[in-house]
């Protein structure tokens, strides 16, 4: 069934998509969307994960990488085939990688081509059909990273800044031709990204972690309100205010934040 704006009445026999779906957000997303009656395919790097998240959604697995360009060619044409059209594709999959300056080259190349071109890719496959026929979602899962930063990882930071900011460009560029865009900006979610982010993850984001199931829950609100960016943690929005107003306090902010992380991390060394 196609889609005008997207709104959950309208998710309701969408043919969906969901990259990196096999765990956490993305597992979160597929249920959401399929519960609120769309027709899933769920994506993942993970065989396993990708067939296993795909029963529970009562969908169809693509396992595969979604970032490379033949990866997301097949994705997208294997999922067409089982849906016919594609009304929403929620652009999810994402590393955490690196930490500071010295991080190797190829680990900045992987950041940037999971965080930040998979979205470009996937937006090549899909917009000449959805431009042809004035409608699609495209659903990206950047960070609050994206608009503020993440302490301890400058490539996560910057390919999620990136990210936020192709959402907007196609958001701006193709939103009277029928494109709809969302911008998904959590802050800490429970999955094993978060697990697996070290002491500043656990320092800055662990006590205010949310279920990924909010976030999938704000995503479906967003597309009734048709709003672009989704912050699962409202307060985000007075830090992204504080950012743009006084550059120089936030930094201020931040950089305490980060005087105590390692003053966390002197205690445990002690
Ligand atoms: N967990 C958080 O705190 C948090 C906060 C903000 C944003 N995010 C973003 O949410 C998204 C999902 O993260 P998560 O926390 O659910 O992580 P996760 O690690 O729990 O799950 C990510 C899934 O994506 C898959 N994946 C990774 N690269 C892939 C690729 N190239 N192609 C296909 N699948 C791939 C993995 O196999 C994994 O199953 C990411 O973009 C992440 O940056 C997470």
């Amino acid at each position: 069934m196609a889609i005008d704006t997207v709104s959950v009445g309208k998710v309701r026999g969408a043919g969906v998509v969901v990259t990196g779906g096999g765990a956490g957000i993305g597992r979160a997303l597929a249920c959401a969307l399929a519960a609120a009656g769309a027709r899933v395919v769920v994506n993942d790097l993970d065989a396993g994960a990708a067939a296993a998240a795909a029963e529970q959604a009562g969908g169809f697995a693509v396992p595969g990488d979604a970032a490379t360009e033949p990866g997301v060619r097949e994705l997208i044409a294997a999922a067409r085939g089982y849906l016919g059209e594609i009304d929403i594709y929620c652009s999810n999959a994402g590393i955490a990688a690196g930490t500071d300056p010295d991080t190797p080259d190829p680990v900045w190349q992987r950041a940037w081509e999971v965080n930040v071109l998979a979205h470009v890719r996937a937006s090549r496959e899909l917009l000449p059909a959805w431009l042809e026929r004035g409608r699609g979602c495209f659903v990206v899962t950047a960070s609050a990273a994206g608009l503020l930063t993440m302490l301890g990882s400058a490539p996560y930071s910057v390919t999620k800044h990136a990210a936020e900011a192709y959402a907007e460009w196609l958001a701006a560029t193709y939103g009277h031709r029928g494109l709809t865009v969302h911008c998904i900006c959590p802050q800490g979610v429970r999955t094993n990204m978060l697990a697996e982010s070290g002491r500043a993850g656990q320092v800055v984001l662990k006590d205010a972690a949310i279920e990924p199931e909010q976030v999938a829950s704000a995503l479906l609100d967003g597309m009734t309100a048709g709003r672009f960016l989704i912050l699962p943690h409202p307060e985000v929005r007075g830090y992204y205010e504080l950012r743009a107003a006084d550059t120089d306090k936030w930094l201020r902010g931040m950089n305490r934040m980060q005087q105590r992380i390692e003053e966390v991390e002197r205690g445990m060394q002690q």
